[in-house]
């Protein structure tokens, strides 16, 4: 299948509230950006889409070609939006016209193993539903009304879902080019087109770079452990 790799990394990142786009911040001595590169590049795909800030067009191309070496030719770079909504369809207007399958995937994931992609290429071919990957609910979940609790809630229904989210191409731009509302993700928006959704298995490194505590854990992720 021809596959492509919408990578959004356009955001400000307000709640990490470094001095530059969290894209462009580092982990170690690489950025975000270039991490998450790293974990697309090893994916089988012929396009690549990164979906960067106003005025970082040239920084994220530097940034790819650093990834993805003498095949940085499948990387394109485009402007985002307000919204992260906003900046995957600039993503989608970029894609390539015989890509079949496309992956949606926050940057802030950086440290999203290969096996993940691979998973949900695989799932979207086999059953041509939306695909998103998911992990237990690992919390105790409570119904609140203000501060008071109102129930407990039963998590065994629940998941959390991860990106990258996978579509058949056609039916995730005829839902994003007929969406109306905000969605709170990719998978949202093409359930309100009427389309099926499943899971496969996500990975605790999935997890996404939102606070400066979870900054932190990647670094020590990514720092060798002295025996
Ligand atoms: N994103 C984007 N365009 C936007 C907003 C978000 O491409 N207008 C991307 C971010 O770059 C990130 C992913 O969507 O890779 C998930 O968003 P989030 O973690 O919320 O990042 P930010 O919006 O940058 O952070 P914050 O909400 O703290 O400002
Ligand atoms: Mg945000």
């Amino acid at each position: 299948p021809r596959v492509a790799v919408i990578v959004v990394a356009a955001g400000s990142g307000t709640r990490l509230g470094a001095s530059a786009p969290k894209a462009f911040v580092g982990i170690d001595e690489h950025s975000i950006l270039r991490h998450a590169l790293d974990g697309v590049a090893s994916a089988p795909s012929a396009q690549v889409v990164v979906v960067v800030p106003a005025g970082r067009e040239g920084d994220a191309r530097t940034e790819a070609e650093a990834a993805f070496g003498d095949r940085s030719d499948l990387v394109s770079v485009v402007t985002g939006g307000e919204t992260r909504q906003r900046s995957v369809a600039a993503g989608l207007a970029a894609l390539w016209a015989d890509v079949e399958c496309v992956l949606v995937h926050d940057a802030a994931r950086a440290l999203t193993p290969p096996a993940v992609f691979a998973r949900v290429i695989d799932e979207v071919m086999r059953s041509r539903a939306g695909v998103v990957p998911a992990r237990p609910v690992v919390d105790t979940l409570k119904r609140v009304d203000g501060a008071v609790v109102t129930a407990a809630v039963d998590r065994s229904p629940l998941v959390a879902a991860q990106t990258p989210q996978g579509f058949p191409r056609e039916l995730l731009a005829t839902a994003y080019a007929d969406a109306v509302d905000e969605h709170t993700d990719d998978a949202a928006l093409f359930a309100a087109a009427g389309h099926r959704v499943r899971t496969v298995a996500g990975d605790d490194l999935s997890f996404k770079i939102t606070t400066p505590a979870d900054l932190d854990r990647a670094r020590h992720l990514l720092t060798p452990s002295r025996a």
